[in-house]
């Protein structure tokens, strides 16, 4: 496959009346629809193509991982994160959410979840949903950057602390977390006996040129901590409505415990499932280097142009494709529904913790966004 393809990224397609999340949601056509974290970019033609010749078979019955997927995922984390890991290791759930859950479910109701917020909203509300108890460690922004404040997490910390739930790359804030700040948090959770689940969904998505995403149970190899590590082609290829995804569990009892678990609560993977997992793992990173390149694109024109908007600001996005704007100064009410009315459904920062900030899914075509940037302008050059 040669990298000079041309993949369909400005192509606009509509849709509309396919059952999607993210386009039904408002029920109002002239709302651009810009919050739920998936792309409206066609997926590359190589998985369609493994997806069809999938079908030429014509059944879908109860589908375990073949060695061909295990080995596309055991060559991925090897190739791609520079993490050698033995297939054992592996559990396959159906998304990242039900593995939180899970883990959430095992842990006695007296114990305690921490959380780095502002953060994705579910790992807020699966602690709660499971009467768990959740404790909030705030980052903090420090040097044009979100990263953790270590002194407020050791003293978060209680006897009762079992679980930390951490995004990486990080979901909203978009911050890429270094080897040391990875290996300093899982060497607090270690001495405290804290178990790790870092959900690491949007770990292809580095639009900082000079950063890397490191998994945190790499990261963490030699320091004894308990890290389970969370991925999926989902955000990396746009398949999050094909749900597959699979959690690195290096302690075989706990990783029995996780499967126990799973069995009966949570579904099996689907088959077609499966097949566009390896496909992607294995012809689809042509298509990625061009994904983030226009991605990096769409982040310096939204930049760009943020940044010359009275009362806004945007943090550094330094990986996903969901940008942390500041709307604080902005003289409105309720500033997700100045830009509602202004024709852009974006997800409000209050969801995630921090009614400061809106987040905007930059995953569109250029077109689009260029159209966003232009009825916030708009909207913002009317406030008198
Ligand atoms: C950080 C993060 N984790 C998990 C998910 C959802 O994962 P899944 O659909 O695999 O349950 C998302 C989706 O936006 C996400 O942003």
């Amino acid at each position: 496959m040669n990298n000079t393809k041309p993949y369909a990224f400005d192509t606009v397609v509509d849709r509309r009346q396919t059952g999607s999340l993210k386009w039904e949601k408002f029920g109002d056509p002239a709302v651009l629809p810009m919050w739920v974290a998936d792309m409206d970019f066609p997926i590359a033609p190589e998985i369609i193509n493994e997806l069809k010749q999938r079908l030429d078979h014509p059944v879908l019955g109860y589908t375990q991982p073949t060695n061909a997927v295990v080995a596309s995922v055991v060559d991925y984390l090897a190739d791609h994160h520079g993490w050698k890991i033995d297939p054992d290791w592996l559990a396959w759930v159906p998304g990242v959410l039900p593995a939180v859950a899970a883990f959430s479910n095992l842990l006695d109701p007296q114990d305690e979840i921490l959380v780095f917020t502002p953060v994705y909203h579910p790992l807020l509300l699966i602690p709660e949903k499971s009467d768990r108890i959740r404790v909030d460690v705030p980052l903090q922004y420090t040097d044009n950057r979100w990263t953790i404040d270590f002194n407020a997490f050791e003293k978060a910390i209680t006897k009762h602390s079992k679980l930390l739930l951490l995004s990486s790359p990080h979901n909203p804030v978009g911050s890429i977390f270094s080897r040391d700040e990875l290996r300093r948090v899982t060497e607090i959770c270690s001495d405290h006996n804290i178990l790790v689940l870092s959900d690491e969904i949007h770990c292809d998505l580095i639009l900082h040129k000079d950063k890397k995403h490191i998994p945190t149970g790499l990261a963490a190899a030699e320091l004894g901590a308990q890290v389970i590590t969370l991925m999926s082609p989902s955000k990396t290829f746009n398949l999050a409505g094909a749900n597959c995804s699979f959690a690195v569990i290096p302690d075989a009892s706990l990783r029995q415990q996780f499967v126990n678990h799973c069995i009966f609560t949570v579904p099996l993977v689907p088959t077609l499932s499966y097949t566009a997992t390896q496909a992607a793992y294995t012809h689809g990173w042509p298509w990625h280097q061009k994904l983030i390149d226009y991605l990096r694109g769409n982040l310096e024109l939204l930049k760009r142009e943020v940044g010359d908007i009275p009362y806004l600001w945007m943090d550094d996005t330094e990986a996903t494709y969901l940008a942390w704007i500041n709307t604080r100064d902005l003289p409105v009410d309720n500033a997700y529904d100045f830009m509602l009315n202004a024709g852009i459904g974006l997800s409000p920062g209050t969801q995630f913790g921090d009614g400061d900030y809106q987040r905007l899914n930059f995953a569109c075509s250029r077109a689009q966004l260029r159209i966003a940037i232009e009825r916030i302008k708009k909207a913002v050059g009317s406030i008198t």
